[in-house]
């Protein structure tokens, strides 16, 4: 029987210094695309995907987020007094739906050493990694679209994209072979995983597939983590650690459908905030008629 994923971890100690000023006095992830801060919309999938024990793993300086997933007695009486049913729902069902533990990375060594952090709150287990500046717009959650690869194969699964050339430097790059999928063709979008390349130089890539920031892993790549060396930026890499567990298991990529926004970068989480906002239902029509008044 191969086990189910019931938990997801999500790096959160960065300096995220792609975002300064902003990010001096306030974590990343909090910042807020329309009105929800970008950590949430990876913690909705993952509740959408059928995971709601959330491991956080955080540093210096991120307490917001912590108040952000705990119940503020002093809000929720104001607006329970004022009437404000609604935002008291929403505010309330984000903290009845998961149950939040947070480990703390003291020092900011890399993706690989933040993931590392959080095992023995994950323990025996296959768990998701969610990163929460990649903002992802699909039908099907994304970390279900890897569940459903998961449960086929037992191993771990990353999301792929397809990136151009130029932008294969920002990612962790894989060598990749397309795979079949229950015995059938598949649908081109599953690939077995022969290597990984972490932030390759130019001409290094070994191909246009890229990794995103979702992964659902199994307890094997501790071990795997707890061996390997810093490597791009000095860091201990998630995608180094990954290879050196490809030398005992597969690992397995999936091109998922939808659309994915760098929210980590200004000019994603510009487009990001755009399209959210204009997607909205009680935002979009204004938001899109403002849009359409500039002259530019
Ligand atoms: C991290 C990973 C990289 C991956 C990327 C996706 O890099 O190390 O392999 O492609 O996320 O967003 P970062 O963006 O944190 O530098």
């Amino acid at each position: 029987m191969i086990p189910k994923v019931r938990k997801a971890v999500f790096p959160a100690a960065g300096l995220g210094t792609r975002f300064l000023p902003a990010t001096k006095a306030m974590p990343k992830e909090m910042l807020p695309l329309v009105d929800k801060p970008l950590i949430q919309y990876g913690i909705e999938e993952s509740i959408a995907s059928g995971l709601n024990q959330i491991v956080i793993v955080t540093g210096r300086g991120k307490a917001a987020i912590e108040d952000h997933f705990d119940v503020s007695f002093e809000l929720e009486n104001l607006l329970e007094k004022r009437g404000k049913t609604e935002v008291l729902a929403q505010l309330r069902a984000i903290s009845d739906m998961i149950d939040v533990a947070y480990v703390r990375q003291k020092e900011a060594l890399g993706l690989g050493h933040a993931v590392l952090r959080a095992k023995e709150l994950i323990g025996p287990e296959p768990f998701a990694v969610v990163l929460s500046d990649d903002v992802i717009k699909s039908e099907v959650p994304c970390l279900e679209q890897l569940i459903r690869v998961y449960q086929y194969f037992g191993t771990p699964v990353l999301a792929l994209m397809e990136v151009p050339p130029d932008q294969a430097k920002f990612y962790g790059v894989v060598d990749a072979e397309p795979a079949e999928f229950n015995g059938a063709e598949g649908d081109g979008r599953l690939f077995r995983i022969r290597n990984l390349v972490e932030k390759p130089k130019p001409g290094d890539a070994p191909s246009n597939l890229a990794i995103v920031g979702r992964y659902i892993l199994t307890p094997e790549i501790f071990g795997a983590l707890e061996a390997t060396q810093p490597g791009s930026g000095g860091e201990i890499q998630l995608t180094d650690g990954l290879k050196h567990l490809l030398q005992s298991r597969p690992i397995y990529g999936y091109r998922f459908e939808g659309k994915r926004y760098d929210a980590g970068d200004k000019l994603g989480f510009l487009k990001a905030t755009v399209e959210f906002a204009l997607d909205r239902q009680d935002l979009g029509a204004g938001f899109g008629d403002y849009l359409r008044s500039l002259k530019f």
